[in-house]
């Protein structure tokens, strides 16, 4: 038996303390800061994902056994290193490890040293700007430009031409719309093709492919309006045959790069993701995220058929069996509902209805922007409020479900895609 602590307060780390929760291992499951929905299953507890001193005052307090990592913040933060230091177990990668996502440039130099295929790429700050824009002209105009640090999925812009490249060089470079998150560029040739998501648990050396999942960046149906943290996603992907594409991307991008990690000197433990575009000429990684994805988290996690705090566990003490996750057959769909306005400012403190009710047998409702007030009322407290998961036999059956379940949740302004896991 043992406790366990979640970092975090999204639907993501919902559906972790929910996966917890199937295990027969942990004794405790706390949350921090949780939200609404993780409060029911988890201990809630008042601490920013991101705060080291508090984190590691808590696990020692509550003799915290493993702690999970659930935002990028928490990795950039140095929580893993802390834990290391405390000799506490923890699943999710150092800050120098968790680097593959927290800088592109350097995401970028390590896959060309591993030979992991990925776009073209140049990179550099306000004194390279004539060759960045150099090189967008190579690439006829058709280039992506990148804030080199974390900017909350915001800093990618993906250009038609040279005007449309000086201006996002622009925003980062000489209006530091992206802080110091900008104060270094990555352009890369502008690729063509669907786009897929592989996860992986990783114990520093070995790799456990999760399924490939789809998801949902941009605001509006039909893959239009500003980019997001994610309004939807589905497993397994239609169109593509899951076992051959995970075959390829453990060979060719999972193994490689968790091996250039370990021959550094910093492991990676954790959940590693890859955004992948499959082109013409075969898998190109678009970006590595250091920690699962949000939503790609709430329809995966359902269709392990495994322990997964065994599983984080044997990541963070390096002894993950190697192979496939053992899965559920099915598919699952997640639909966010958002509130109006997001990804911008939106209003909170919105009664949610329809949260609980009935026990709906096919799926999940997995909670982010939600609090429960002190009348008792859940109510709206951010931009991605609630992912509705439907679970079924194929994408057309999970579908089905998780958009039944979510029309019956309503709150002020909800908006939300139409179009998750249509073919
Ligand atoms: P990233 O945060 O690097 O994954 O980029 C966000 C989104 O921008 C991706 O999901 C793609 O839709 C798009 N994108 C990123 N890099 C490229 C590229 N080299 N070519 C085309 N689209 C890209
Ligand atoms: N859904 C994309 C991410 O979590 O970064």
């Amino acid at each position: 038996m043992i406790r366990v602590l979640v970092l975090g307060g999204g639907a993501r780390e919902h559906a972790l303390v929910w996966a917890c929760r199937q295990s027969v291992l942990p004794e405790a499951v706390l949350c921090a800061p949780g939200n609404g929905g993780t409060g029911a299953q988890a201990e809630n507890v008042g601490l920013r994902a991101d705060d080291v001193d508090g984190i590691a005052r808590l696990v020692s307090d509550r003799a915290i056994e493993l702690v999970v990592l659930g935002p990028e913040a928490a990795v950039a933060a140095g929580i893993a290193d802390r834990c290391a230091e405390l000799g506490v177990a923890c699943f999710g990668p150092t800050r120098e490890a968790g680097r593959i996502e927290s800088s592109k440039a350097f995401a970028k130099q390590l896959m060309d040293g591993a030979g992991i295929p990925t776009a073209r790429w140049q990179a550099g700050g306000a004194g390279a700007r004539a060759d960045l824009l150099g090189f967008v002209r190579e690439l006829g105009g058709a280039g992506v430009v990148k804030a080199d640090g974390l900017a909350a999925g915001k800093g990618v812009t993906v250009c038609d031409d040279l005007e449309q490249a000086e201006r996002a060089l622009d925003a980062c470079l000489r209006d530091q719309r992206f802080g110091q998150s900008g104060a270094t560029v990555v352009v890369e040739e502008r690729l063509v093709g669907r786009e897929v998501t592989v996860l992986a648990f990783c114990d520093g050396e070995n790799v456990r492919m999760l399924p490939p999942v789809c998801d949902y960046k941009r605001a509006l149906e039909g893959e239009r309006g500003e980019n997001t943290g994610g309004m939807g996603a589905y497993a397994p992907p239609l169109h593509l045959d899951p076992q051959e594409l995970l075959a390829t991307a453990r060979a060719q991008v999972i193994e490689p790069a968790v091996a250039a990690l370990a021959a550094r000197g910093t492991p990676y433990r954790g959940c590693l993701y890859a955004g992948l575009m499959l082109t013409a000429g075969g898998l190109r990684v678009l970006e590595f995220n250091a920690r699962f994805g949000d939503p790609e988290a709430q329809v995966v996690l359902p269709l392990v058929a495994e322990d997964i705090v065994e599983l984080m566990g044997a990541c963070a003490v390096g002894s993950l069996p190697a192979g496939n996750v053992r899965l559920h057959g099915g598919a699952a769909v997640g639909v966010v509902l958002a509130s109006a306005g997001y990804p911008g400012p939106v209003t909170t403190g919105h009664v949610i209805s329809g949260l609980d009710h009935r026990e709906h047998h096919h799926g999940h409702v997995f909670h982010g922007g939600t609090e429960r007030a002190a009348d008792g009322t859940v109510r709206t407290a951010g931009g991605r409020v609630v992912t509705v998961v439907g679970r079924g036999d194929d994408v057309a059956e999970a579908r089905r479900r998780a958009y039944g379940r979510a029309a019956d949740i309503t709150f002020a302004g909800v908006t939300s895609r139409g179009d998750i896991g249509v073919p």
